[in-house]
């Protein structure tokens, strides 16, 4: 039992791994290197950086002394960004990337390191949202959503860890996903899935990565007031939806639009500093909207209750 535990929970298994590797503390002095405190001259690569949270965290970098390519399949925003900081010292590169296509990251992160050599954080950020049931969820919001929410973050993955690992300075990824990949949210079912699988990648990413000094840390917003509500802007025309969705017709529905979730929208620079924040004090979870902790509770609370029903009933 307890080697399961080991296996999958990350806050047990730093210690199960000093215990398996048989010696002491001095083998895992790294660990503590992780943490990219001393942001300043460090590089980062933001997808989804021309827009909403992605270019905050943009600003928050380069305010920060850090070095930033900014990768957007948006080209006008993203030539805006490139445009706002040459008025400044900052170091900041726009680089127009699609983060389903693995060629395309994979190109930009080559950018990226003939601009400014090695790269410490990665932000996999780029997201869009498709909604509906699943009862009306046409193949291609399947598709869609996936190849850019979840392929998105392997591709940035695939195309950065390996020098990340190898250069051996340490660093962060940050994976954004969503409180929709904590809570069941009804009409966002496939985005939810996507943000879901997001939670899950960057849970065993922690785990794996805390052996090379790098750590993770996975953003999980509630409402951001951002450009998502027009993701449908960047749908590629092969991946067209037949039909209007719920959340088309929902986020013009006032009724909806005036519920809890909505008079909780946050601006997105508050979120830019926390995520710095996370980077610089290696913080694993960072939820922008603490006042819904109690909704993420009753979910953890209802698996506690199910684990206390099914001991019971094996005896
Ligand atoms: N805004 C919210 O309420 C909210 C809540 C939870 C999670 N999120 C997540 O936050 C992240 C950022 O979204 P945002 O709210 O800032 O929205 P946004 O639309 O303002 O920014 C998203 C950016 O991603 C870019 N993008 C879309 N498809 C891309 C692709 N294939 N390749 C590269 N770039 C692409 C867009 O051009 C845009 O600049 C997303 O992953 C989203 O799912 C948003």
């Amino acid at each position: 039992m307890y080697s399961i535990i080991a296996y999958t929970c990350p806050l047990v298994l730093p210690r199960a791994q000093k215990r398996r590797k048989g010696s002491g503390t001095e083998e895992f002095d790294h660990i503590g290197q992780q943490n990219v405190k001393d942001v300043a001259g460090k590089t980062a690569f933001v997808t989804g950086g021309a827009s909403g949270m992605g270019l905050a965290m943009v600003r928050s970098f380069a305010n920060a002394g850090m070095k930033v390519a900014v990768a957007d399949i948006e080209a006008e925003p993203l030539n805006a960004v490139v445009e706002e900081f040459e008025e400044t010292n900052a170091s900041v590169i726009g680089l127009q990337v699609d983060v389903a296509d693995l060629e395309s990251v994979t190109e930009g992160a080559a950018k990226t390191r003939e601009a400014f050599g090695q790269i410490h954080v990665l932000v996999n950020n780029a997201g869009i949202v498709t909604g509906g049931t699943f009862a009306e969820a046409e193949p291609n919001d399947w598709r869609w959503t996936m190849n850019v929410n979840l392929d998105g973050v392997y591709n940035g993955l695939n195309a950065f860890l390996a020098d990340m690992i190898a250069h051996g300075e340490g660093g962060h990824v940050v994976n954004t996903a969503s409180l929709a990949g904590h809570i069941a949210v009804p009409n966002l079912g496939v985005y939810g899935t996507s943000k879901f699988a997001v939670v899950g990648l960057s849970e065993t990413l922690r785990i794996e990565l805390v052996e090379h000094g790098i750590g993770v840390s996975v953003l999980c917003p509630g409402v951001v007031n951002t450009n998502i509500f027009t993701a449908g802007r960047n749908r590629p025309s092969t991946l067209a939806a037949e039909r209007e969705t719920n959340f088309e017709r929902a986020r013009t529905d006032s009724e909806i639009a005036d519920n809890e979730v909505m008079r909780n929208i946050i601006e997105p620079d508050v979120v830019g500093d926390m995520v710095l924040h996370a980077i610089q004090n290696d913080q694993f979870y960072i939820f922008t909207h603490p006042d819904f902790a109690p909704i993420v509770r009753a979910r953890t609370q209802e698996i506690e209750n199910a684990f206390a029903y099914w001991t019971e009933y094996c005896g």
